[in-house]
């Protein structure tokens, strides 16, 4: 058993059983002062105020907070971090005044990407990946979802989600994975977008699957990539070989695809920088969380996601950083908690739910991930002593963490 004693304050409790928060339960974050907590097998054993705290003789190792907080590790429910070199010549063209959709419809963009990882080994695009989730670790996130979709043939799809599932086999973090062949048509299918979606139906998707290299099934649903009816198919076949759907839609427009993604009981539906009292109501009472990605709209220029107006509504949110070449080239879930507060106007305690336990639910390991709970993983942020768990977002460039435990 190992034991952290002084531990300022322990943030982020939540019963087990409690898969997300919604509406005015993100509002609350449950923390004790002075605590401590225990850690056997890697999963928290126990804790609480430090007067309960078991003797030090009978731990294998005693970890001082020395007066810090502990906080559960971030859960990053969107990323595209399997992808090889980098786009910063899009950066320059972004400032000079072309637009993702103008640089996408040259030719660049996600296409420029698969363009790269073509002619980048498996062995080379893993260790960029691990690279990447490392990173991440460091900076405070424990558990990543991570795309295919810069392969766009059979092949290139297969390479990508090898790739993330030796990552998963291999790094400490926790890792889903999702196949994303419909992240924009494959150069071989220019104008032939019909055809891309029924090869990514019948045949990249059963081949991912008979290799069991995905847990999920995503597609980019929005304007000039794919439209709501071919999401519609390609999330069926998904399903027909047991891949749950999580996608991408309303980031360019109101592009019907939150629909669509309820409508087959995605586990998310993500971007949402545009949204409605449309798909507000479509979202109410089901399982699907919707998850924002700020460090896009940052990046990009774009409109925030109205998170307010979708917790007012009694719904939940995420925020995950979309880590990716094109849109968001940073894995800063601390950064992107700052972007919901400063920029989305949550509160520190929303944004912190935002981006543990329902970022959590949001890929899928809720059970295991997200929060301070009885047989949960212990990933675990140890921060310098801080003045309030606002604090974190507030002086966001200050560093914050002392250690992390994974
Ligand atoms: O989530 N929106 C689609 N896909 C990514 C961008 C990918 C890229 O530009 O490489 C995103 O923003
Ligand atoms: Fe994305």
């Amino acid at each position: 058993m190992k034991i952290i004693k002084n531990i300022g304050c322990l943030v982020g409790i939540v019963p087990e059983g409690v898969d997300r928060k919604t509406g005015s339960e993100m509002d609350e974050v449950v923390s004790i002062s002075d605590a401590f907590l225990t850690i056997e097998n890697g999963l928290i054993k126990d804790f609480g105020p430090a007067e309960t705290c078991p003797e030090a003789s009978q731990a294998d190792e005693v970890t001082d907070a020395e007066g810090g907080m502990v906080m559960p590790m971030f859960c990053d429910s969107h990323t595209h971090i399997c992808f090889a070199g980098s786009r910063e010549q899009e950066f320059i063209d972004k400032i000079n005044g072309l637009s993702y959709e103008e640089i996408a419809a040259r030719g660049g963009g996600i296409l420029n990407s698969a363009d790269l990882l073509h002619d980048t080994s498996e062995d080379d695009l893993y260790s960029q990946t691990m690279e990447r989730v490392l990173e991440m670790i460091r900076k405070g996130t424990g558990a990543i979802e991570i795309k295919s979709g810069y392969g766009l043939n059979t092949q290139d799809e297969l390479k990508m989600l090898r790739v993330i599932k030796r990552v998963k086999e291999t790094s400490p973090a926790i890792i889903k994975s999702t196949f994303l062949g419909a992240h924009a048509v494959g150069r071989a299918y220019t104008g032939r977008q019909e055809e891309y979606v029924d090869l990514v139906c019948s045949e990249m998707i059963p081949a991912v699957a008979s290799e069991g290299l995905a847990d999920y099934v995503d597609v980019f649903c929005d304007e000039g990539f794919f439209s709501p009816a071919q999401t519609d198919r390609i999330l069926e076949a998904g399903e027909r070989f047991g891949l749950v759907p999580k996608i991408h839609a309303n980031e360019l427009a109101c592009s019907g695809g939150v629909q669509v993604g309820v409508s087959r009981k995605a586990l998310s539906v993500d971007h949402l920088e545009r949204t409605t009292e449309a798909e507000i109501e479509a979202l109410k009472g089901t399982g699907t969380m919707p998850t924002m990605l700020p460090g896009s709209s940052f990046f990009l220029g774009l409109p925030y996601g109205k998170a307010k107006t979708f917790i007012q509504a009694g719904l939940g949110v995420a925020l995950a950083s979309d880590y990716n070449p094109g849109s968001s080239p940073s894995g800063d879930m601390r950064f992107v908690m700052a972007l919901g507060c400063i920029k989305m106007k949550l509160t520190p305690e929303q944004a912190f739910n935002a981006c543990t336990l329902n970022s959590a639910y949001a890929m899928g390991v809720s059970d295991i991930a997200g929060s301070i709970t009885k047989g949960k993983k212990a990933n675990l942020i140890l921060t310098r002593p801080l003045p309030s768990l606002a604090y974190i977002p507030y002086a966001h460039q200050s560093p914050f963490i002392k250690k992390v435990i994974i």
